[in-house]
């Protein structure tokens, strides 16, 4: 049975580490935020004009979009994303019915923080509750689905990293996720009278114009000149061997995988300072031998070093966004950081 209306959040996300490793069957250390967005569903009533329809408000930007469920068309900002889940959910056989839809975010959209997901995970939840069906156990499958929806509908090769971390997020916890496996495995986020924060770079980046889809094409350049399946089986020997820049993108993603390995071991054994090593060294590589930070970026590091952060890296894509701070007890954060933790997954409201 269609219920009348539904209601679902879905949080944005912080990667603690493991950069671009994702799309090369690698390791990283997400969790999901206390901020993201929240999608109000109310069902159009049946033989109305609307039956058929999707109606969708984006309140923090007062814009709108309007279009037929049988028919949909592609889209560029916010609406390509609705668009798209919605034809995904189809794809997928969800029986969808017409629906009024209200989105609002208190996560800011292109600033690193996983916006886009957030908003493909809570419209998933609230569209499949509204046709009546229960929302899937299995997080992968949804994952898949909402990355489909960047790939397909935004144009951006993202992999699964936004869409599980803010599936799974858990009060407390980071998630240590193995995408050959796609095993999430909770790895306990005691930070002591440590901090984290991030400060927005104000650079807007988009996926799919950035250069994030021939950083991924690059790395399947270099599995196959390798002859591995993947960048998580080369080795440092071999990935010498390279052509540039092919060689730099692969070292970084075989030192970062191990660096998630090393954050890992670090938080186990409540060593703060070599979290904040690894997190620079993870940000000198994202700088040097992937090449995805901007002048703007390294300013905002900069900031956070100089008020005393311990270890700061960019999150997410690169090419803008936000960079992350580890603060020791007593430092105070630089104006306009706030403090992240780790907050539950994606859940229905209502
Ligand atoms: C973006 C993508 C993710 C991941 C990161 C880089 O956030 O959506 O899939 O590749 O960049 O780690």
């Amino acid at each position: 049975m269609p219920a009348d209306h539904s209601c679902a959040f879905a949080p944005g996300r912080v990667n603690l580490i493991g950069e671009h490793t994702d799309y090369n069957e690698g390791l990283a250390l997400p969790f999901a935020i206390a901020e993201g967005v929240t999608v109000r569903a109310e069902a159009q009533s049946p033989g109305s004009a609307g039956a058929q329809r999707i109606e969708a408000h984006a309140s923090d930007l007062g814009e709108r979009d309007d279009f037929a469920l049988a028919h949909v068309t592609p889209a560029v900002g916010w609406r390509a994303f609705v668009r798209g889940t919605v034809a995904e959910l189809g794809r997928a056989r969800y029986p969808l019915v017409g629906a009024h839809l209200c989105i609002s975010a208190d996560v800011p959209a292109g600033a690193g923080l996983s916006s886009s997901a957030a908003l493909e995970v809570a419209l998933c939840l609230a569209l499949i509750v509204l046709c009546g069906q229960p929302p899937p156990d299995d997080a992968v499958e949804l994952a898949r689905l909402c990355t489909r929806v960047e790939n397909r509908w935004v144009g951006a090769q993202t992999g699964l990293l936004d869409q599980l971390a803010s599936l799974c997020g858990a009060p407390d916890s980071a998630l240590c996720i193995d995408f050959r496996t796609l095993h999430v495995q909770p790895v306990p986020l005691a930070l002591a009278d440590w901090r984290l924060v991030v400060l927005d770079s104000g650079e807007r980046h988009q996926l799919a114009s950035s250069g994030y889809n021939q950083r991924r094409a690059e790395c399947a350049q270099a599995s196959q000149l390798l002859g591995v399946k993947s960048l998580r089986d080369a080795t440092a020997a071999a990935a010498e061997r390279l052509p540039e820049p092919l060689r730099q993108r692969a070292e970084h993603v075989i030192d970062e995988n191990q660096r998630v390995r090393d954050a890992v071991a670090a938080l186990h054994a409540h060593d703060l300072p070599a979290l904040a090593s690894l997190l620079n060294a993870s940000h000198e590589s994202l700088r040097d031998l992937y090449e995805v930070s901007t002048a703007a970026v390294e300013a905002t590091r900069e900031r956070l070093l100089g008020a005393g952060a311990r270890g700061a890296r960019l999150i997410g894509g690169g090419f803008g966004g936000s960079v992350l701070g580890l603060l020791e007890p007593g430092v105070s954060p630089p104006a306009g950081a706030r403090e992240v933790r780790p907050g539950p997954g994606a859940h229905l409201v209502e």
